[in-house]
Protein backbone atom coordinates (compact mmCIF):
# COMPACT_ATOMS: atom_id res chain seq x y z
CA UNK A 1 0.00 0.00 0.00
CA UNK A 2 1.17 3.12 -0.65
CA UNK A 3 0.56 6.45 1.00
CA UNK A 4 0.01 9.91 -1.08
CA UNK A 5 1.55 12.75 0.72
CA UNK A 6 0.22 15.97 1.36
CA UNK A 7 -4.00 16.29 0.82
CA UNK A 8 -5.30 19.31 -0.71
CA UNK A 9 -8.90 18.84 1.24
CA UNK A 10 -10.19 21.18 3.37
CA UNK A 11 -10.63 20.20 6.71
CA UNK A 12 -13.19 21.03 9.47
CA UNK A 13 -11.94 23.62 12.19
CA UNK A 14 -10.08 22.30 14.59
CA UNK A 15 -11.55 23.62 16.95
CA UNK A 16 -14.95 20.73 16.70
CA UNK A 17 -12.73 17.55 15.40
CA UNK A 18 -10.51 18.39 18.66
CA UNK A 19 -13.68 18.30 21.20
CA UNK A 20 -14.51 14.90 18.72
CA UNK A 21 -11.39 13.33 19.60
CA UNK A 22 -11.49 14.88 23.73
CA UNK A 23 -14.57 12.30 23.92
CA UNK A 24 -12.66 9.21 22.55
CA UNK A 25 -10.87 9.47 26.34
CA UNK A 26 -7.56 8.66 24.09
CA UNK A 27 -4.91 7.85 26.21
CA UNK A 28 -7.12 5.53 28.10
CA UNK A 29 -4.46 5.20 31.40
CA UNK A 30 -4.31 4.45 35.08
CA UNK A 31 -1.29 6.21 35.67
CA UNK A 32 -0.65 9.55 33.72
CA UNK A 33 2.67 8.04 33.17
CA UNK A 34 4.39 6.92 29.65
CA UNK A 35 7.33 5.31 28.37
CA UNK A 36 9.26 6.96 25.69
CA UNK A 37 9.63 5.47 22.78
CA UNK A 38 13.43 5.43 22.72
CA UNK A 39 15.10 3.54 19.67
CA UNK A 40 18.91 1.75 19.09
CA UNK A 41 17.93 -0.65 21.68
CA UNK A 42 16.52 0.77 25.14
CA UNK A 43 12.82 0.13 23.95
CA UNK A 44 12.76 -3.44 24.62
CA UNK A 45 9.29 -5.07 24.42
CA UNK A 46 10.01 -6.32 28.41
CA UNK A 47 10.45 -3.02 29.28
CA UNK A 48 7.48 -1.60 26.85
CA UNK A 49 5.54 -4.43 29.20
CA UNK A 50 6.48 -3.76 32.24
CA UNK A 51 5.26 -0.23 31.85
CA UNK A 52 2.27 -0.83 30.70
CA UNK A 53 1.18 -3.54 33.28
CA UNK A 54 1.38 -0.69 36.03
CA UNK A 55 -0.98 1.23 34.60
CA UNK A 56 1.07 3.62 32.94
CA UNK A 57 1.66 3.40 28.78
CA UNK A 58 4.16 1.10 27.29
CA UNK A 59 5.79 1.94 24.32
CA UNK A 60 7.53 0.60 21.66
CA UNK A 61 10.40 2.28 19.33
CA UNK A 62 10.41 0.95 15.36
CA UNK A 63 12.77 3.27 14.18
CA UNK A 64 15.95 1.76 12.60
CA UNK A 65 14.47 -1.64 13.06
CA UNK A 66 13.73 -4.04 9.78
CA UNK A 67 10.09 -4.16 9.63
CA UNK A 68 10.24 -7.79 10.45
CA UNK A 69 11.74 -6.65 13.85
CA UNK A 70 9.23 -4.52 14.45
CA UNK A 71 6.63 -7.17 13.85
CA UNK A 72 8.25 -9.55 16.31
CA UNK A 73 8.52 -6.52 19.17
CA UNK A 74 4.84 -6.32 18.89
CA UNK A 75 3.87 -9.75 19.39
CA UNK A 76 6.26 -10.40 22.22
CA UNK A 77 5.02 -6.85 23.71
CA UNK A 78 1.62 -8.24 23.19
CA UNK A 79 2.50 -11.42 25.28
CA UNK A 80 3.90 -9.71 27.93
CA UNK A 81 1.60 -6.71 28.47
CA UNK A 82 -0.97 -9.08 29.99
CA UNK A 83 -3.91 -7.09 28.15
CA UNK A 84 -2.14 -3.90 29.17
CA UNK A 85 -2.45 -1.44 26.11
CA UNK A 86 0.97 -0.33 24.66
CA UNK A 87 2.14 1.85 21.38
CA UNK A 88 4.51 1.77 19.13
CA UNK A 89 6.79 5.49 17.44
CA UNK A 90 7.57 5.40 14.17
CA UNK A 91 10.35 7.77 12.25
CA UNK A 92 8.55 9.88 9.15
CA UNK A 93 11.94 10.53 7.04
CA UNK A 94 10.96 13.09 4.54
CA UNK A 95 14.20 13.76 1.67
CA UNK A 96 15.68 17.41 2.93
CA UNK A 97 18.69 18.95 0.60
CA UNK A 98 21.77 18.36 2.18
CA UNK A 99 25.35 20.24 1.89
CA UNK A 100 27.35 17.66 0.84
CA UNK A 101 30.54 19.18 0.76
CA UNK A 102 30.08 19.93 4.18
CA UNK A 103 29.07 16.29 4.52
CA UNK A 104 32.80 15.09 3.16
CA UNK A 105 34.53 17.89 5.70
CA UNK A 106 32.66 16.87 8.68
CA UNK A 107 33.55 12.72 7.59
CA UNK A 108 37.27 14.08 6.81
CA UNK A 109 36.84 15.58 10.85
CA UNK A 110 35.72 12.42 11.83
CA UNK A 111 37.89 9.61 10.14
CA UNK A 112 40.24 9.86 12.73
CA UNK A 113 38.07 8.80 15.37
CA UNK A 114 36.76 5.98 13.62
CA UNK A 115 40.58 4.91 12.51
CA UNK A 116 40.56 4.35 16.58
CA UNK A 117 38.21 1.54 16.51
CA UNK A 118 39.08 -0.35 13.24
CA UNK A 119 35.97 0.85 11.10
CA UNK A 120 35.74 3.59 7.76
CA UNK A 121 32.75 5.63 7.97
CA UNK A 122 29.86 4.08 5.74
CA UNK A 123 28.57 5.75 2.57
CA UNK A 124 26.06 8.68 3.15
CA UNK A 125 22.71 7.30 2.20
CA UNK A 126 19.14 8.11 2.67
CA UNK A 127 16.91 5.97 4.23
CA UNK A 128 13.24 6.60 4.71
CA UNK A 129 13.12 3.88 7.63
CA UNK A 130 10.63 1.61 5.51
CA UNK A 131 7.69 4.02 7.05
CA UNK A 132 5.22 2.66 4.57
CA UNK A 133 5.69 -1.21 5.25
CA UNK A 134 5.52 -0.28 8.77
CA UNK A 135 2.34 1.55 9.00
CA UNK A 136 0.97 -1.44 7.10
CA UNK A 137 2.42 -3.02 9.53
CA UNK A 138 0.39 -1.25 12.54
CA UNK A 139 -2.83 -0.84 10.79
CA UNK A 140 -2.99 -4.75 10.81
CA UNK A 141 -1.99 -4.95 14.13
CA UNK A 142 -3.81 -2.06 16.00
CA UNK A 143 -1.76 -1.67 18.89
CA UNK A 144 -3.49 1.19 21.45
CA UNK A 145 -1.77 4.15 20.07
CA UNK A 146 1.04 4.78 17.17
CA UNK A 147 3.04 8.16 17.53
CA UNK A 148 4.93 9.87 14.46
CA UNK A 149 8.04 11.96 14.79
CA UNK A 150 10.72 13.73 12.71
CA UNK A 151 7.78 14.44 10.31
CA UNK A 152 3.82 14.83 10.22
CA UNK A 153 2.19 12.08 8.35
CA UNK A 154 -0.68 13.60 5.68
CA UNK A 155 -4.11 13.56 6.70
CA UNK A 156 -5.10 9.95 5.23
CA UNK A 157 -2.19 8.62 7.63
CA UNK A 158 -4.58 9.47 10.37
CA UNK A 159 -8.17 8.97 9.19
CA UNK A 160 -6.25 5.25 8.16
CA UNK A 161 -5.48 4.99 12.09
CA UNK A 162 -9.01 6.85 13.51
CA UNK A 163 -10.83 4.07 11.43
CA UNK A 164 -9.07 1.34 12.87
CA UNK A 165 -9.54 2.84 16.21
CA UNK A 166 -6.21 3.34 16.78
CA UNK A 167 -5.21 6.67 18.85
CA UNK A 168 -2.69 8.83 17.05
CA UNK A 169 0.36 11.52 18.56
CA UNK A 170 2.41 12.95 17.16
CA UNK A 171 5.71 14.81 18.54
CA UNK A 172 5.37 18.76 18.20
CA UNK A 173 8.30 21.13 19.71
CA UNK A 174 6.90 24.34 18.84
CA UNK A 175 2.94 26.11 18.41
CA UNK A 176 3.70 25.75 14.34
CA UNK A 177 4.10 22.10 14.34
CA UNK A 178 1.04 21.45 17.01
CA UNK A 179 -0.95 23.54 14.35
CA UNK A 180 -0.19 21.24 11.55
CA UNK A 181 -0.58 18.21 13.75
CA UNK A 182 -3.70 18.99 14.76
CA UNK A 183 -5.14 19.70 11.09
CA UNK A 184 -3.74 17.00 9.66
CA UNK A 185 -5.86 15.14 12.24
CA UNK A 186 -3.56 13.87 15.29
CA UNK A 187 -5.58 12.97 18.40
CA UNK A 188 -2.77 13.72 21.01
CA UNK A 189 0.52 15.99 20.92
CA UNK A 190 3.54 15.21 22.25
CA UNK A 191 4.96 18.35 23.74
CA UNK A 192 8.81 17.72 23.57
CA UNK A 193 10.50 20.43 25.18
CA UNK A 194 14.84 21.28 25.14
CA UNK A 195 15.31 19.31 28.12
CA UNK A 196 14.52 16.22 26.03
CA UNK A 197 16.88 13.51 25.41
CA UNK A 198 17.61 12.11 22.18
CA UNK A 199 16.48 13.91 19.12
CA UNK A 200 14.25 16.33 19.08
CA UNK A 201 10.96 16.10 16.95
CA UNK A 202 11.46 19.41 15.37
CA UNK A 203 10.14 18.83 11.15
CA UNK A 204 12.75 21.04 10.21
CA UNK A 205 16.32 19.65 10.41
CA UNK A 206 18.40 22.39 9.26
CA UNK A 207 16.55 24.94 11.91
CA UNK A 208 18.32 24.58 15.30
CA UNK A 209 15.20 23.97 17.59
CA UNK A 210 13.98 26.69 20.21
CA UNK A 211 14.85 26.74 23.81
CA UNK A 212 11.27 27.61 25.07
CA UNK A 213 11.36 25.26 28.36
CA UNK A 214 8.90 22.75 28.46
CA UNK A 215 6.01 24.26 30.59
CA UNK A 216 5.99 27.41 28.38
CA UNK A 217 5.52 24.78 25.72
CA UNK A 218 2.84 23.30 27.19
CA UNK A 219 1.05 26.31 27.97
CA UNK A 220 0.98 27.64 24.59
CA UNK A 221 0.13 24.97 22.67
CA UNK A 222 -2.74 24.35 25.26
CA UNK A 223 -4.63 26.67 23.44
CA UNK A 224 -5.19 24.04 20.64
CA UNK A 225 -7.28 21.64 22.49
CA UNK A 226 -5.59 18.82 21.58
CA UNK A 227 -4.74 16.29 24.97
CA UNK A 228 -1.02 16.93 25.54
CA UNK A 229 1.65 14.51 26.79
CA UNK A 230 4.56 16.56 28.08
CA UNK A 231 8.40 14.90 27.35
CA UNK A 232 11.59 16.48 28.35
CA UNK A 233 13.86 16.36 31.59
CA UNK A 234 10.68 14.65 33.12
CA UNK A 235 12.53 12.72 35.96
CA UNK A 236 11.24 13.38 39.78
CA UNK A 237 7.94 12.96 41.00
CA UNK A 238 7.83 16.53 41.43
CA UNK A 239 8.67 17.08 37.61
CA UNK A 240 5.63 15.12 36.75
CA UNK A 241 3.28 17.13 38.91
CA UNK A 242 4.60 19.95 37.46
CA UNK A 243 4.26 18.63 33.52
CA UNK A 244 0.41 17.58 34.52
CA UNK A 245 -0.10 21.35 36.38
CA UNK A 246 0.99 22.93 33.05
CA UNK A 247 -2.16 21.39 31.22
CA UNK A 248 -0.07 17.76 30.34
CA UNK A 249 -2.70 14.65 30.77
CA UNK A 250 0.26 12.76 30.79
CA UNK A 251 4.16 12.85 31.25
CA UNK A 252 6.77 11.12 29.17
CA UNK A 253 9.63 9.42 30.52
CA UNK A 254 13.01 8.47 28.78
CA UNK A 255 15.92 9.19 30.50
CA UNK A 256 14.80 7.81 33.78
CA UNK A 257 14.09 4.54 32.31
CA UNK A 258 17.48 4.10 30.40
CA UNK A 259 18.86 2.30 33.57
CA UNK A 260 15.71 -0.05 34.22
CA UNK A 261 16.72 -3.57 34.52
CA UNK A 262 14.66 -4.61 31.33
CA UNK A 263 15.93 -1.20 29.06
CA UNK A 264 18.86 -2.75 26.48
CA UNK A 265 20.49 0.37 26.87
CA UNK A 266 24.16 -1.10 26.31
CA UNK A 267 26.71 -1.46 28.49
CA UNK A 268 28.67 1.41 27.58
CA UNK A 269 25.75 4.16 27.49
CA UNK A 270 24.56 2.72 31.13
CA UNK A 271 27.85 3.15 32.54
CA UNK A 272 28.37 6.93 31.13
CA UNK A 273 25.31 7.62 32.87
CA UNK A 274 26.29 6.89 36.11
CA UNK A 275 29.89 8.40 35.63
CA UNK A 276 31.51 10.83 37.16
CA UNK A 277 33.26 11.43 33.43
CA UNK A 278 30.39 13.85 32.23
CA UNK A 279 29.29 16.35 33.88
CA UNK A 280 26.59 17.98 30.73
CA UNK A 281 24.37 17.17 28.29
CA UNK A 282 24.67 19.26 24.77
CA UNK A 283 22.40 19.35 21.69
CA UNK A 284 24.29 18.03 18.97
CA UNK A 285 24.27 16.71 15.43
CA UNK A 286 27.33 14.99 15.21
CA UNK A 287 26.44 11.58 15.23
CA UNK A 288 23.20 11.39 13.22
CA UNK A 289 22.81 14.81 11.09
CA UNK A 290 19.75 15.75 13.35
CA UNK A 291 19.69 17.73 16.72
CA UNK A 292 19.53 15.49 19.64
CA UNK A 293 20.56 15.69 23.76
CA UNK A 294 23.36 13.53 25.13
CA UNK A 295 26.05 13.55 27.18
CA UNK A 296 28.95 16.16 26.32
CA UNK A 297 31.68 13.76 24.72
CA UNK A 298 34.29 14.24 22.64
CA UNK A 299 32.49 13.51 18.94
CA UNK A 300 28.67 15.32 20.54
CA UNK A 301 31.28 18.60 21.16
CA UNK A 302 31.87 18.58 17.08
CA UNK A 303 30.17 21.21 14.19
CA UNK A 304 27.93 19.09 11.96
CA UNK A 305 25.85 19.91 9.19
CA UNK A 306 21.86 19.16 8.88
CA UNK A 307 22.31 15.99 7.04
CA UNK A 308 19.58 13.22 8.54
CA UNK A 309 19.45 10.49 7.79
CA UNK A 310 22.73 10.71 5.67
CA UNK A 311 24.86 11.34 8.28
CA UNK A 312 23.25 9.06 10.90
CA UNK A 313 23.94 6.00 8.29
CA UNK A 314 27.23 7.16 7.63
CA UNK A 315 28.23 6.97 11.25
CA UNK A 316 25.75 3.95 12.38
CA UNK A 317 29.05 1.21 12.38
CA UNK A 318 31.41 3.55 13.73
CA UNK A 319 29.27 4.14 16.78
CA UNK A 320 28.02 0.72 17.18
CA UNK A 321 31.89 -0.33 17.59
CA UNK A 322 32.83 2.28 19.72
CA UNK A 323 29.52 0.92 21.74
CA UNK A 324 31.40 -2.42 22.05
CA UNK A 325 34.27 -1.25 22.84
CA UNK A 326 33.25 0.76 25.59
CA UNK A 327 34.03 4.26 24.11
CA UNK A 328 32.31 6.09 26.02
CA UNK A 329 34.30 9.59 24.30
CA UNK A 330 32.90 8.82 20.56
CA UNK A 331 29.33 7.37 20.71
CA UNK A 332 26.38 8.89 21.18
CA UNK A 333 25.01 8.70 24.53
CA UNK A 334 21.52 10.32 24.54
CA UNK A 335 20.44 11.70 27.64
CA UNK A 336 17.95 14.48 28.57
CA UNK A 337 18.92 17.41 31.13
CA UNK A 338 17.72 15.34 34.04
CA UNK A 339 19.95 12.10 33.44
CA UNK A 340 21.57 12.74 36.83
CA UNK A 341 18.12 11.75 38.37
CA UNK A 342 17.78 8.30 36.55
CA UNK A 343 17.84 5.10 39.18
CA UNK A 344 18.51 1.51 37.71
CA UNK A 345 16.14 -1.70 38.99
CA UNK A 346 12.81 -2.71 37.86
CA UNK A 347 10.99 -0.34 35.56
CA UNK A 348 7.78 -1.31 37.87
CA UNK A 349 9.62 0.88 40.94
CA UNK A 350 11.13 3.87 38.50
CA UNK A 351 7.50 4.60 37.33
CA UNK A 352 5.95 3.93 41.16
CA UNK A 353 8.47 6.20 42.40
CA UNK A 354 7.18 8.90 39.74
CA UNK A 355 3.40 8.89 40.64
CA UNK A 356 2.34 12.06 41.75
C1 LIG B 1 17.92 6.84 24.06
C2 LIG B 1 16.76 7.62 23.52
C3 LIG B 1 16.16 7.24 22.33
C4 LIG B 1 15.06 7.94 21.83
N1 LIG B 1 14.43 7.51 20.71
C5 LIG B 1 13.26 8.08 20.30
C6 LIG B 1 12.48 7.51 19.26
O1 LIG B 1 12.80 6.49 18.69
N2 LIG B 1 11.34 8.15 18.91
C7 LIG B 1 10.91 9.28 19.55
O2 LIG B 1 9.84 9.80 19.21
N3 LIG B 1 11.62 9.83 20.55
C8 LIG B 1 12.77 9.24 20.94
N4 LIG B 1 13.47 9.77 22.01
C9 LIG B 1 12.94 10.95 22.69
C10 LIG B 1 11.93 10.49 23.75
O3 LIG B 1 10.79 9.95 23.14
C11 LIG B 1 11.48 11.62 24.69
O4 LIG B 1 11.05 12.74 23.95
C12 LIG B 1 12.60 12.03 25.63
O5 LIG B 1 13.29 10.92 26.10
C13 LIG B 1 12.01 12.79 26.81
O6 LIG B 1 13.01 13.43 27.53
P1 LIG B 1 13.81 12.74 28.76
O7 LIG B 1 14.77 11.82 28.08
O8 LIG B 1 14.47 13.89 29.41
O9 LIG B 1 12.81 12.01 29.60
C14 LIG B 1 14.57 9.09 22.52
C15 LIG B 1 15.20 9.47 23.71
C16 LIG B 1 16.26 8.76 24.22
C17 LIG B 1 16.87 9.20 25.53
Amino acid sequence: MTWPRASPQPFPSVARRCSEREDRNVLDLDLPLIAAPMAGGPSTPELVAAVARTGAGGFLAAGYLTTDAVAAQLRRADELARGRPFGINLFVVEEAPIDDAELQRFAAALEPYACEVGVELAEPRFDDDAFAAKLELVLEERPAWVSFTFGCPDAEVFAALRERDIVSAMTVTDIEEARLAADRGADVLVVQGPEAGGHRGTLRQDVWPSDTPLTDLLRDIDAIGLPMVAAGGIATRADVRRALDHGARAAQIGTALLLADEAGTNPTHRAALRSDEFDTTVVTRAFTGRPARGLANAVARLDAPAAYPQLHTMTSAFRRAAASRGRADLTHLWAGTRYREAQSGPAAEIISALVP
